[in-house]
């Protein structure tokens, strides 16, 4: 659906070039939510702006719907740019214009009829949420109610792509909710496929399928979030899952440490008292958590095994055997 192959994007010259992107390379699949997380000046809004080329990269290859981007006539990129809606942190909705007039924008520009234009703007103000604000000016919202009505213009022209820069970092956490789950719910109900950038780890954890993690410009990190996040070692993992100083320092005498990533069905088994009464080790909790990445259970435990040695390395192989992560170093 969307294809980034080896873009750079440099900006400005000589001694004043800056490099934004460097090699990026990314697939955003139909009908998925793809988010890109990193740090603020990693290159995240420099990246989704390459897409519909607000910004022309330096270098490589942008695909949208098997078209080659960089190689379309204005005309085209004006058409294929109807088929990719935006929304962004700070709303940008015209203040002189009402909620129904911010909308219907788009539709004026691509030269809709009056009445389908009406008809169209109600539909979408009901969607998001907004059916009774019709003729309030964007001053009289909350950020919430802002979001909800760059939504709905960027969905007015019935684009098959959202791209989304930070849509929900000026919000606060229960309003932040309540505009991902409507992201997710037009996902779902109209396909539309959604790229989103975002510094916030609870934002890919809630909607995101996959996820790239860029950092200065590159790409570091790219799989299913789910995946990503329940295997040790990886960026989103250590970003889900800090390991706060206290427990670090804290050691059961004569104990074994282990690390537990559940995913999934390994997610829905009492482990820790299969452990106890197979093995007859007893487990030390030292931190855990579980919760939801998208559809999936995703869990995490960090635990000390005691016991006489044999039952240790009894329950030890008996997690290996499971597929689950070995005993780790204590810190
Ligand atoms: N128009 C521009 N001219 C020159 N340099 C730019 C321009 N836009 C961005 N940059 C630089 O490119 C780098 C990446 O910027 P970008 O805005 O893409 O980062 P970001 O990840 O979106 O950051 P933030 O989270 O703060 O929005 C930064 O070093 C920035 O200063
Ligand atoms: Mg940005």
């Amino acid at each position: 659906m969307i294809e980034l192959r080896g873009v750079s994007k440099v900006y400005g010259r000589g001694e004043q070039a800056v490099t934004a992107l460097r090699n990026v390379s990314l697939r955003v699949e139909y009908g998925e939510i793809f988010g890109v997380l990193g740090q603020s000046g990693a290159g995240k809004s420099t990246l989704i702006r390459c897409v519909n080329l607000l910004e022309r990269p330096t270098g490589g290859e942008v695909r949208v719907d098997g078209k080659d981007m960089l190689s379309l006539s204005p005309a085209a990129l004006r058409e294929a740019r109807q088929g990719i809606g935006m929304i962004f942190q700070h709303f940008n909705l015209f203040n002189s214009r009402t909620v129904a007039g911010n909308v219907a924008w788009p539709l004026e520009v691509a030269g809709w009829p009056r009445e389908r234009i009406q008809e169209r703007v109600e539909e979408l103000l009901a969607l998001v949420g907004l059916a009774d604000k019709a003729r309030a000016y964007p001053a009289q919202l909350s950020g919430g109610q802002k979001q909800r009505v760059g939504i709905a213009r960027a969905l007015a022209p019935r684009p098959r792509i959202l791209l989304s820069d930070e849509a929900t970092s000026a919000l606060d956490p229960e309003t932040t909710r309540s505009v991902l789950g409507l992201l997710r719910d037009i996902n779902q109900k109209l396909g539309l496929t959604i790229l989103l950038i975002t510094h916030q780890m609870e934002v890919v954890k809630s909607i995101c399928d996959s996820v790239a993690v860029l950092e200065q410009g590159r790409v570091v990190e790219q799989g299913k979030a789910v995946d990503l996040i329940a295997r040790p070692g990886t960026r989103l993992h250590e970003l889900c899952y800090p390991t706060p100083a206290p427990v670090a320092g804290i050691a059961v005498p004569g104990g074994r440490r282990v690390e537990l990533s559940l995913v999934g069905e390994n997610s829905t088994q009492p482990i820790l008292t299969t452990l106890a009464r197979r093995f007859g080790v007893d487990a030390w909790l030292l931190e855990g958590s579980m919760e939801r990445v998208g559809e999936t259970r995703v869990g995490r435990l960090l635990f000390e095994l005691t016991g006489p040695p044999e039952a240790v390395d009894g329950a030890l192989g008996f997690l290996r055997e499971q597929g689950l992560t070995p005993e780790v170093p204590r810190v």
